[in-house]
């Protein structure tokens, strides 16, 4: 007769919720769910459960246990548990993105030298099986490059402000709806994706990546305006994470905002849900979408983990996952050349378009299209003086060009007054 498996949560929020009701629903054959670990015994929970316990020895150090599923968030003590664990010889199943991204070495290697399996399919995407894939299939083919949308709140809030919704009132509902972080402001600057991709190209190139190297821009100053003249343009804008390598060999890695055309898998992915496109040889394109937070997607791949290492344990097969480095080239994002969108924000009065163009023209800015639309509908007053939006596209340049023209724009002054009022804005295009 096979052992049963016994397992242990630390952590009953909202993804361990989504975990208890799948053992109910599922009751798997032979793995049993032991004990939960919480902080507070008298916390009113919308699950029951039987056996909960403040006492996280109960998980780490319960000779009983087999694996233990870390849900407590954030990395301390989110770290002690999962190396405490490994060290008493428990599998590991995590569906921590903060932890992995910038611990992840130290965890596979502590898991490798006491012979035991790491899960962590839910630490990236939700309900979208892509860690495994990495780990698995796809490590057999040679990869290029990464885009995806890893972050549900942003692509929420900017497919609600497509439809005219304002920035603040989408952010709201996409609180309420439970899909931000604790603080949203980690969604909206790019950082959750951040440390996302970094995982995803860490398994894809096989080198560790940190999340502090990934350039990262933020969807704070998108405006309606913007996403009107993309949607104009034949364009959708989206907060893109990506990991390409570059024909210098080295890997670059950004979060930013960005145009894709209508026609591209990204352009239709909406709401909070998330995708995943990755370019390769020889399977040329893998793409998958699907919700990437919440309470059921998230706990969908925690448990199908759960699943699997108990198949593993079963079978005495071990998982290693193993890298080089630290000591990935990370590209240099300013000598990155890109195609992109500007709005200025242009005073009305005679000139100003002449100056801010002679700004481009010295940056050797090729110009593919211009459009400055008049009327009320289209005036804001800066500083009690009309200006009215410009907007350009271009083609290819250099990142380190493209800032040092935004910023010579921003502090141009003539003896008229300021010709570009506010901060000028500017998003990549993809192609
Ligand atoms: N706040 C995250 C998101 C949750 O919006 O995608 C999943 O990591």
């Amino acid at each position: 007769m096979e052992k049963d498996v016994n397992v242990a949560i630390i952590g009953f929020g909202t993804v361990g919720s989504g975990l208890v009701k799948l053992f109910e629903k599922n009751r798997p054959r032979g793995i049993n769910l032991k004990v939960i670990i919480v902080k507070n015994l008298n916390k009113k929970r919308k699950v029951a459960f039987s056996n909960l316990s403040s006492d996280v020895k109960e998980a780490i150090e319960n000779q009983g246990i087999d694996i233990v599923v870390e849900l407590a968030g954030g990395c301390n003590p989110a770290l002690e548990y999962i190396l405490s664990s490994i060290k008493n010889g428990k599998h590991v199943v995590t569906a921590n993105k903060a932890v992995i991204s910038e611990h992840g070495m130290e965890i596979f290697s502590a898991a490798e030298r006491h012979n035991v399996n790491i899960g962590f399919e839910g630490a990236v995407a939700g309900a979208i099986p892509i860690i495994n894939p990495l780990l698995e299939q796809l490590s057999f083919g040679e990869i290029r490059s990464i885009t995806g949308i890893l972050n549900g709140t942003t692509n929420f809030i900017l497919t609600r402000m497509s439809e005219g919704m304002d920035y603040s009132t989408a952010l709201k509902i996409a609180q309420e709806k439970g899909f931000a972080e604790a603080d949203p402001a980690f969604d909206v600057s790019g950082k959750d994706a951040a440390q996302k991709i970094s995982i995803l190209a860490s398994l894809a190139f096989r080198k560790w990546i940190r999340p502090e190297d990934v350039h990262c821009e933020g969807i704070t100053e998108i405006t309606p305006t913007d996403i009107g003249y993309a949607k104009d343009l034949g364009y959708a804008v989206k907060l893109l994470a990506s990991a390409k390598k570059t024909s210098a060999g080295d890997i670059s890695m950004k979060v930013n905002p960005a145009l894709i055309r209508n026609d591209h898998h990204l352009a239709k992915v909406n709401e909070e849900f998330n995708a995943i496109l990755i370019e390769g040889t020889p399977f040329d394109e893998y793409f998958n979408v699907g919700k990437g937070a919440g309470e059921g997607p998230t706990a969908f791949s925690v448990y199908y983990d759960v699943l699997k290492i108990a198949d593993m344990i079963r079978s005495k097969k071990t998982r290693k996952i193993i890298f080089d480095g630290p000591g990935t080239k990370i590209a240099d994002h300013k000598k990155v050349r890109t195609e992109g969108y500007l709005r200025l924000y242009l005073s009305h009065f005679p000139g100003a378009l002449y100056n801010a163009l002679g700004v481009l023209v010295r940056h050797k800015w090729n110009v593919k299209s211009s459009i400055q639309r008049g009327g009320m509908d289209n005036e804001v007053i800066f500083d009690g003086v009309k200006c009215l939006p410009n907007i350009i596209t271009h083609e290819p340049l250099e990142f380190g060009t493209i800032q040092q023209t935004l910023q010579e724009l921003e502090s141009l002054e003539t003896d008229k007054g300021k010709p570009v009022h506010g901060k000028p804005f500017y998003m990549r295009i993809e192609n």
